[in-house]
């Protein structure tokens, strides 16, 4: 099943490292390991005092992650959700030491890749879509079982797919007649259910991406690890993001300017700034691919890297 040799490329792989700033004896988690494009790199300036720890929910990545652990004692991995990334750190008794902590979110090359993974309309394969397969419904499972308005709202909501329900309809209409158990198949019936196609883009983009979010609980787990990984930095500490989607990025925006703003207080309420306690302050603006990157990693066309470091 796994095709180890289909590469993943790591976007904004320097701006990232840069913006983590790495200190050589620091401690590092990278929560997305993949195949440790980013984290190679971290590792390769880090001392022999440094620590990394990988995460990532794909038993794939966990593999390749191992073969780096026992070739490199600095390094570790652990096969959890970055939504529990507070449990392999408090572990480690490194909560409120981490110096610098990277979520590289959304799904890596092999997983679209590998037909037997389900993430692809182009190919065919189960209609599986888990990042661990061995944990909660698949695809195919979900949408055997789920109410016709609850498919309609994940692929408008998670998929801004405005013929949502009109698709949610005819998966309904057909897993009456016969179970829906392959990618193309689904792809298949969402091409037929909508009315005309989008230039340049498939008409099943929208709603393989709405289930894959929503099969993945991508959106809750963000939320989640992005005050768990502020609580496990250091002051100093820094955390960056990258998100390939405007639903994931309007978090992570939202949740760094409001850890940045500090307490609310009403308008005009007398109190500096620096009365204000934030939690963070801002590393730059927003980061996106260069020509050269898009070049060479059509993929790295959505990415935006946003950073911030710790202050309290
Ligand atoms: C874009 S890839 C990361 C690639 C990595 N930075 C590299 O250079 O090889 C995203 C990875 O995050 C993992 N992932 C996505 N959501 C996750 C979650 N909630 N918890 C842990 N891993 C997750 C996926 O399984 C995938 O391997």
């Amino acid at each position: 099943m796994t095709n180890s040799h289909s590469e993943h490329l790591p976007v904004l792989l320097n701006e990232t490292v840069a913006a983590l700033a790495v200190k050589e004896d620091g401690i590092y988690v990278d929560g997305t390991f993949g195949r440790g494009g980013h984290a190679r790199v971290v590792l390769s300036q880090l001392s022999g005092n440094g620590r990394l720890l990988g995460l990532d929910k794909d038993p794939e990545a966990i593999a390749e992650g191992q073969q780096l652990s026992q070739q490199d004692p600095r390094f570790s991995i652990e096969q959890c959700s970055f939504a529990n990334l507070a449990e392999p750190i408090n572990s480690r008794l490194w909560q409120g030491k981490v110096d610098g902590i990277l979520l590289d979110i959304g799904v890596s090359s092999p997983q679209l890749d590998v037909a037997e993974r389900g993430f692809s309309f182009q190919k065919e394969g189960p209609l599986d879509m888990r990042m661990d397969p061995d944990s909660g419904m698949s695809a195919a499972q979900w949408l055997a079982v789920a109410e016709m308005n609850d498919i309609a709202v994940v692929l408008k909501t998670l998929g801004e797919e405005r013929f949502g329900k009109r698709i949610a309809r005819a998966i309904v209409e057909t897993r009456e007649q016969s179970p829906l158990t392959t990618t193309t198949q689904l792809a298949a019936l969402i091409e037929k259910a909508s009315p005309f196609r989008e230039k340049h883009k498939h008409p099943a983009t929208r709603s393989f991406q709405a289930i894959r979010i929503y099969i993945n609980n991508e959106l809750e787990d963000l939320k989640i690890a992005l005050d768990q990984a502020l609580n496990a930095l250091a002051v100093g500490g820094r955390l960056a993001v990258i998100s390939f989607h405007s639903l994931e990025d309007r978090i992570v925006k939202r949740f760094f300017r409001e850890q940045a703003k500090g307490d609310d207080f009403p308008v005009n309420f007398p109190i500096r700034a620096d009365q204000l306690n934030p939690r963070v302050r801002l590393i730059g603006k927003a980061i996106k691919a260069g020509e050269a990157e898009l070049m060479m990693n059509p993929r790295a066309r959505s990415a935006v890297l946003r950073v911030v470091e710790k202050l309290a």
